[in-house]
């Protein structure tokens, strides 16, 4: 599909008011998504694990105004309070959706909005909120065409979510999502996230994540930034063609279900993540002594008792313990017993693999 499919032909239709809300997932990223173009375009694709528990909740109330406004019309609160802070991300948002939804200036919005982790939890809330908020709107968008096919709602909830935030494109639909044009991937685009086409052992459809809350301080690098410093960064192509190779090698490893090929990649990326930032200019290093801890922990563990437990990383000091469902009772033992003193007030969060955004009202 190319941009412009995803821009409506005038509505015939006109809904006065309503509200509607979603619940929509966080994910972790196993081939990780580092480094953009312009348009929220990524410069390499990344799959991602949908989590079930980690999850925004957002109800979107909308009434028509008299005459469309000058500027988008919102209030934002988070947790029933007002939250000034969040305007501006959704004001760009908005400004960045409109050409594709152009009913927005046509009404005002109230955006009510929760997240099941604690908001300073250094989880990111960016996934699960712009992709909860993609699907508030693309219900609107739904009652304004209401013939519209049930796969096309999803793609353009990815493709506005994506708008929002790269990897809340891959928080719409399915349980391992890949975003980004990936010449093995049938149907894979930079456009939307895309449910992963080929077959995956069931060992993968219900694998376990915790989430070591290791430092839930604000972020030291915005992914913004983040983003940014991989162009002109010395090692940039050999990273993109690496993780276009980690896509085509991961699927005999999810068919397969080759647990090691898995632990390996996958740890693979998430270092070489960090890497990428250790390396660029100006560079930073994200990890705690307690993220380096616990990968040293994991590793003890793994060689003792032969389990299949590994980690990955996002863009920061937490780290996501991923473990195979049969293994849930050892492994969780071993995360409370030596690897939860490693974590800001002893505080981690068992999450498994979900299946998507979930309509609510
Ligand atoms: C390290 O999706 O937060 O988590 O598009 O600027 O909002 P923006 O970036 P964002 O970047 C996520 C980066 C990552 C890896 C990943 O999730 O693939």
């Amino acid at each position: 599909m190319t941009v412009k499919e995803f821009i409506p032909s005038p509505y015939t239709k006109s809904v006065a008011s309503g509200k509607t809300t979603y619940k929509s997932p966080s994910n972790i990223a196993l081939v990780k998504y580092w480094g953009k173009k312009e348009n929220q375009i990524p410069a390499n694709p990344s799959i991602s694990f949908t989590l079930n528990e980690c999850a925004t909740v957002t109800t979107l109330s909308y009434r028509k105004v008299d005459g469309p406004n000058d500027a988008f019309s919102f209030e934002v609160s988070l947790d029933g309070k007002k939250e000034e802070g969040f305007k501006p991300k959704i004001k760009t948002f908005f400004e960045r959706v409109y050409p594709y939804l152009p009913f927005l200036k046509e009404y005002h919005f109230e955006i009510e909005t929760s997240n099941s982790f604690p908001h300073s939890s250094g989880i990111a809330s960016s996934a699960s909120g712009m992709s909860a908020l993609a699907l508030c709107l693309m219900e609107i968008e739904r009652n304004l065409i209401p013939a519209m096919p049930a796969e096309f709602f999803n793609r353009k909830a990815s493709f506005l979510a994506r708008l929002g935030s790269g990897s809340a494109a891959r928080s719409i639909k399915g349980s391992l999502v890949q975003w980004g044009e990936h010449a093995g991937t049938e149907g894979s685009s930079d456009l939307y996230g895309i449910e992963y086409p080929y077959k995956v052992h069931s060992v993968f459809n219900d694998y376990c994540d915790t989430i070591l809350l290791v430092d839930k301080g604000q972020k030291q690098v915005s992914s913004t930034v983040g983003h940014d410093l991989m162009h002109d960064h010395p090692f940039s192509k050999q990273r993109f063609d690496q993780a276009h190779a980690n896509l085509s090698k991961l699927r005999s490893i999810f068919e397969g279900g080759d647990l090691d090929g898995f632990i390996g990649l996958v740890e693979s990326e998430a270092l070489t993540l960090h890497a990428m930032m250790m390396t660029s200019r100006p560079y930073f290093i994200l990890m705690k002594p307690n993220t380096l801890e616990i990968i040293n922990r994991i590793w003890a563990y793994r060689e003792a008792t032969k389990t299949h437990v590994c980690f990955t990383l996002d863009a920061g000091a937490n780290v996501h313990v991923l473990y195979p469902k049969n293994e849930k009772v050892l492994v969780e033992g071993f995360i409370a017993d030596e690897l939860a003193g490693y974590c800001q007030n002893g505080q981690f969060i068992h999450d498994h693999v979900g299946r998507g955004a979930q309509k609510i009202n």
